[in-house]
């Protein structure tokens, strides 16, 4: 079944760099609405348990370092086929092979810090919402 919803963070890198109040706009200007948002910093603990999915992966250590190293935006996002269009929205991983005016190209340094995280599938979203929000939080 696809939902209406998708989680998003907007990553160290992009905070650091000042473009929380910009990426915030490019998302509501494509259409997305805000029902859950906060300003948060992940511990260790907490970037190993949401990318534990990609533990195995050469670069696991680095991104659970990275996701952990200051604050970041976490957000839930709603709109119709919210998960492929903010996939869209934000562009490729790598900010190098995104598409013009896509968030990442605009504010992505590298594949490693890439500003933003979209959710792939509408089961991870709602995973994803849920590490981060309890209900009363969502709205
Ligand atoms: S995706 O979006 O899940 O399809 O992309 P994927 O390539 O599978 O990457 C999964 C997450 O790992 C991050 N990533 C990296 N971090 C550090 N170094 C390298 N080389 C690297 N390659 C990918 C990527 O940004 C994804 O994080 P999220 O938070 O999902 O965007």
């Amino acid at each position: 079944m696809t939902t209406n919803r998708t989680f998003t963070m907007i990553k160290p890198d992009a905070v650091e760099n000042g473009h929380i109040g910009a990426i915030l706009e490019k998302i509501t200007s494509a259409g997305f609405k805000i029902v859950a948002m906060k300003y948060t910093q992940l511990s260790t603990r907490d970037a190993q348990e949401f990318y534990a999915v990609h533990s195995e992966r050469p670069f696991y250590g680095e991104l659970v370092e990275f996701m952990s190293r200051g604050p970041i935006v976490a957000a839930i996002l709603e709109k119709d086929n919210a998960v492929e269009d903010f996939r869209a929205l934000i562009g490729a991983t790598n900010p190098a092979e995104a598409a013009e005016g896509t968030i990442r190209k605009l504010f992505a340094s590298n594949i490693a810090e890439n500003a933003v995280h979209g959710s792939d599938s509408d089961e991870n979203a709602s995973i994803e919402g849920s590490f981060h929000f309890a209900g009363r939080e969502i709205f």
